[in-house]
């Protein structure tokens, strides 16, 4: 049987390799699934795919042509896959829902911490023999409010780690329940009352662009914002103009809206051609990491064993986790 795997990274190949099964005839390749590369599963009957690659309608198709029967996604979000388009083809597709919801929560406070600690700015300074502080000035997060949005796996962590820096954690989900110490209140007052807001929800039709102009405009004066999320969720022009306006006091941002085919990758030789991301990296008040908020050795142990059970399952005909099946 063919498995291929798509988006690999010799940190990820490392683990998964030993694990899969000796009659799987596996290929690793490290570019993205696109219509450009998807003659590469041609045969394949499992196909596992990574959050830069990009499982449209189209492209399905052709995975369908080639004898593709099941999408093994090796991520918690899935918003790079049309589950409608599987679901209508035949495809099964599986996820890893929850790898290390850990790695991200602490992402996400690293983030914010580097952010308002002035970390990042200090860390260059000090490279260069410059042990000055003006304008490192920070502020604490002790009696801050904090707002949580999506209250989720990675979200009830982040909402744990706030109050356990003594935040006040107001939080947002329209389907959670109840979290102990985090107040539920409507997204507008959320962004009235928080100091801090932090994006932990899925990006879905439904979400993108939550953090659109208008609601830029209802934050609190100076309020600083921390996506590990999903890009999409913030209309990042409208957040360069909320920055440059001085509504938004800062943002740190493992994730972001145009990063398919920029992240993931070196372009430190040609420089990033992005004008709308060059614009944030420009500014000593955002804080930018490449998407690897998960990339931590449990998770990738997770991430490598989750897929490679549910591949096994599948093509043994076992039931499926329940958790895992997204299609
Ligand atoms: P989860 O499914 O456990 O929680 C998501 C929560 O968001 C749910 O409680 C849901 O009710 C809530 N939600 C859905 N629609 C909402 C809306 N309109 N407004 C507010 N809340 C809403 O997912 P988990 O594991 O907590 O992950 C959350 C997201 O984090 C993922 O969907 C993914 O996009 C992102 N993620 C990012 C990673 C990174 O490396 N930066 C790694 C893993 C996940």
């Amino acid at each position: 049987m063919k498995v291929v795997f798509y988006s690999i990274r010799p940190y990820e190949q490392q683990v998964l390799a030993p694990l899969c099964e000796p009659n799987w005839e596996a290929t690793f390749y490290f570019e993205h699934l696109d219509l450009n590369t998807v003659q590469r599963a041609e045969g394949a009957e499992v196909v596992s795919l990574f959050v830069s690659d990009l499982a449209d309608e189209a492209v399905l198709k052709r995975l369908k042509a080639g004898g593709t029967r099941l999408l093994a996604l090796r991520s918690a979000g899935y918003d790079y896959v049309d589950l409608e388009a599987a679901r209508a083809l035949g495809i099964q597709v599986v996820r890893v829902p929850a790898y290390s919801p850990h790695a991200v929560a602490d992402h996400t406070l690293g983030l914010l911490l580097t952010l308002v600690r002035r970390i990042h700015l200090a860390h260059d300074r000090v490279h260069a023999g410059n042990f000055c502080l003006q304008g490192l000035m920070g502020f604490d997060l002790h009696n801050k409010v904090a707002g949580v949005i999506g209250l989720g796996k990675i979200g009830r962590l982040v909402a744990q780690r706030l109050r356990a820096f003594g935040c006040e954690v107001l939080g947002y989900d329209p389907y959670a329940d109840a979290v102990e110490g985090v107040e539920l209140v409507s997204l507008e007052a959320l962004l009235a009352r928080s100091d801090i807001v932090s994006l932990n929800c899925p990006l879905t039709s439904e979400t993108h662009h939550l953090l659109n102009a208008t609601r830029l405009e209802q934050l609190k004066q100076g309020a600083v914002i921390v996506n590990t999320g999903r890009g999409g969720l913030i209309d990042t022009q409208a957040l360069v103009s909320a920055l440059d306006a001085g509504r938004v006091g800062g943002a740190a941002l493992d994730v972001y809206e145009h990063e398919r085919g920029l992240y993931f990758e070196d372009h430190s030789e040609v420089g990033v051609r992005d004008a709308l991301l060059a614009q944030l990296l420009a500014r000593a008040n955002v804080v930018i990491t490449g998407h690897q908020a998960f990339l931590t050795q449990e998770a990738v142990r997770n991430i490598a064993t989750t897929t490679v059970d549910s591949i096994r399952r599948f093509t043994q005909g076992e039931a499926l986790e329940k958790a895992v099946v997204l299609a």
